[in-house]
């Protein structure tokens, strides 16, 4: 503990380092809220809301922590939390005190995803024109409130490949994908032996139908044969501040 203790916590304004770095570790946390919840009068939970607020303000210093709503576009999930720090028992901590809460006790926590932000792997090796592209496109601006999560399961015959054959693949992947990079931001957890996954894959969009199309066009890559698991869940949410969540939880 004293070894944790002695890190440098992330106050509140690193939240641009732990969204951007290697090493920082991300936990998805899905929920669904009980039928007896929204049995409870108004008051109750407003008040239950009020006391979830608190627990966000008091790990500010060590997570920074997204919060988006499933409620109406999936049956088994309301919302949805993405916790990262630079230790998964930070993590762990924010979401037992987030459980611990009145209105935890009416959550039923459907999936939790773990993984860890890595550099990345195959873009080093990729040809200079398409690490270029890869490196330098800027996302379009303006909003982009839909978030996507997908977790994938590699098969045993990726993992034994040769790195040659895996680059190869990577490769047609990427060039695949390329007409996206402006309209699907990405971001990507490894979570070999945290999970039972592989990868975890975050995506944040305005245009579905981009993605829609982006997914049909990497199913067409040999590297999808790989793909033992793909969803099962796939998450499909929009980025909403907590509060919101809450006031829909309270109406
Ligand atoms: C804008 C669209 C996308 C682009 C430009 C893109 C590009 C890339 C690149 C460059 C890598 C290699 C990272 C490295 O060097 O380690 C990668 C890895 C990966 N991508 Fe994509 N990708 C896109 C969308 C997707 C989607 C939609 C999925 C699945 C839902 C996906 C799943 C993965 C996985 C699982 C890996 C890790 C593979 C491994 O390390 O074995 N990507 N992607």
């Amino acid at each position: 503990m004293a070894v944790l203790a002695a890190q440098p916590a992330f106050a509140a304004a690193d939240r641009e380092k732990l969204l951007t770095e290697p090493g920082v570790y991300g936990t998805f946390a899905v929920f669904k809220v009980d039928e007896t919840w929204w049995k409870l009068d108004k008051a109750t939970r407003t008040f239950a809301a009020a006391e979830v607020k608190v627990v966000f303000q008091k790990h500010t210093e060590r997570v920074t922590v997204d919060t988006y709503l499933l409620r109406g576009l999936m049956e088994q999930a309301d919302f949805f939390v993405r916790v990262h720090s630079t230790e998964m028992l930070h993590n762990q901590n924010f979401l037992v005190d987030l459980m611990g809460t009145r209105l935890g006790k009416y959550l039923v926590n459907t999936y939790t995803f773990n993984g860890i932000t890595k550099p990345p792997n195959y873009v080093p090796g990729f040809p200079e024109d398409l690490q270029k592209v890869v490196k330098t496109t800027v996302p379009d601006p303006g909003p982009k409130p839909y978030a996507i999560v997908v977790p994938v399961r590699k098969d045993a015959e990726w993992w034994l490949m040769p790195q040659d054959g895996r680059n190869a693949m990577m490769k047609e992947h990427t060039e695949a994908a390329v007409p996206y990079l402006k309209t699907v931001k990405r971001k990507l957890y490894h979570a070999s032996g945290l999970d039972d996954l592989d990868f975890i894959t975050y995506f944040e969009t305005a245009k579905l139908d981009d993605f829609n199309n982006l997914i049909i066009a990497l199913e067409r890559v040999k590297e999808n044969r790989h793909n033992k698991q793909f969803g099962g869940p796939t998450l499909l949410g929009t980025i909403r501040p907590m509060e919101e969540i809450l006031e829909i939880l309270a109406r």
